[in-house]
């Protein structure tokens, strides 16, 4: 089965275009030194796993669900790495997540507190490792900013007056996750500035470590093993500055010794999605005729109505560039639930199919049956074009959710 042969509305998932996306993220790890994670809010095709793991280091996880979804899927071999980070853990999932997970962040003191009584035994013997995230109060954009963690009030990390004088016993990592779709530049700005804030607690090369592991030896003066710089470092973007990412991750290893994480969601799967759709009618107004299509925006692409933003289609211009133009928007009862204006070189009718680009990301893992909409399939296109089905589904999956 080709693209355009699809049963619609499907997301499909382009191979080619995500082991070349893998490739890029490899060549960063190996030049650079750098472990890179699969964040797994962005994308979560687990068939696609095993792929990923041929690359990678392993995975984030925004809670045990993922994590657990890593676990069973991405541990296909040896040394793979399982991270989770949540704002706030329940008792029962952090005794599942000592058992799952090699790295626990903690977004408080409080947090990382109250739960020490189920993470200080395996940290002891070796078998995982704690980190706080802390908030660098740094933005670096303004474009989006309910991705921004460091807006005023923002709950996510511990603020530099929060932070104890000495790292609290046990802790062996820092995280940050700052940025959103951006280049290296806005990344080298935000570590000088939590270097300046939260350097005290950086190892410095030949400094004289005590050895990993031995938590009463490593007291005053406790250093961090581990920083991981997290996600929104859009790595594989055409004109992103590779170079400049591993020769600035380099000076770091130079200078410090510790380990760089990098969690990238976005940059794993960029570009390599599409949602293919179907023209079911056209309704004629005022402005001009708007497609009712078997997708909706609200459904299947939330981050077109939450971000916001107008998803790329594939043979299409912006509105006027061509000769005929549309509305593009969905079957739901939603009046907004419109993905955007777009132009085309012929007359659109109905069945005719279209192709949203880069829809691999922050699509599946966001969407919902609202109007009880179906969900898309899910598809793989192959390396040789072929695409296969791989997940269908029905009214089960929108009734057992209520
Ligand atoms: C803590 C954390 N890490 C990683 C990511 C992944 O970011 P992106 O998909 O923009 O690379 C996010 C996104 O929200 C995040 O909150």
């Amino acid at each position: 089965m080709k693209l355009t042969e699809v049963r619609t509305p499907a997301y499909v998932i382009d191979e080619k275009k995500l082991r070349e996306n893998l490739e890029i993220l490899d060549r960063v790890q190996k030049e650079s030194g750098a472990k890179i994670l699969l964040a797994q809010k962005a994308y979560s095709v687990y068939q696609t796993y095993p792929l990923i793991a041929k690359y990678l280091t392993g995975a984030t996880a925004s809670g045990l669900y993922e994590a657990r979804l890593a676990h069973e899927e991405l541990k296909v071999r040896e040394g793979i790495e399982n991270h989770v980070y949540e704002p706030a853990f329940e008792d029962d999932e952090m005794a599942e997540l000592c058992q799952i997970c090699d790295h626990i962040v903690f977004n408080s003191l409080n947090q990382l507190e109250h739960h020490r009584k189920t993470w200080e035994q395996p940290v002891r013997e070796g078998k995982i490792s704690v980190g706080l995230r802390i908030n660098p109060e740094f933005s670096t954009q303004e474009e989006h900013e309910i991705y921004d963690p460091c807006s005023e009030g923002s709950r996510l990390g511990i603020k530099l007056a929060d932070m104890p004088a000495e790292l609290p016993e046990g802790v062996e990592g820092i995280h940050f996750h700052t940025l959103c779709e951006q280049d290296f530049e806005p990344l080298r700005q935000t570590f000088h500035h939590v270097e300046e804030n939260f350097g005290r607690f950086f190892p410095l090369k030949n400094e004289g470590q005590e050895p990993s592991g031995d938590m009463a030896v490593n007291g005053a003066g406790r250093k961090i093993k581990w920083i991981n710089l997290g996600g929104g470092h859009h790595i594989t973007r055409e004109d992103y500055n590779v170079d400049g990412l591993i020769t600035f991750i380099k000076e770091i290893k130079s200078k410090y010794d510790m380990e760089v994480y990098l969690e990238p969601g976005e940059a794993i799967a960029l570009d390599a999605g599409y949602l293919v759709t179907t023209v079911m009618d056209i309704v004629h107004t005022q402005r001009m005729p708007v497609l009712v299509l078997d997708t909706s925006a609200a459904c299947h692409m939330p981050d077109v109505l939450e971000m916001p933003y107008r998803p790329p289609l594939r043979d299409s211009e912006q509105p006027g560039e061509l000769e005929f133009n549309y509305r593009l928007s969905s079957r739901t009862c939603l009046a907004g639930d419109v993905i955007g204006d777009y132009s085309f070189v012929h007359e659109i009718n109905i069945g005719d199919k279209l192709i949203f680009e880069d829809m691999a990301i922050y699509s599946m893992v966001k969407n919902n049956t609202f109007n009880g909409m179906p969900l898309p399939d899910i598809d793989i296109m192959h390396e040789n074009g072929e695409v296969e089905v791989i997940k269908k589904f029905g009214y089960q999956d929108f009734k057992m959710r209520l």
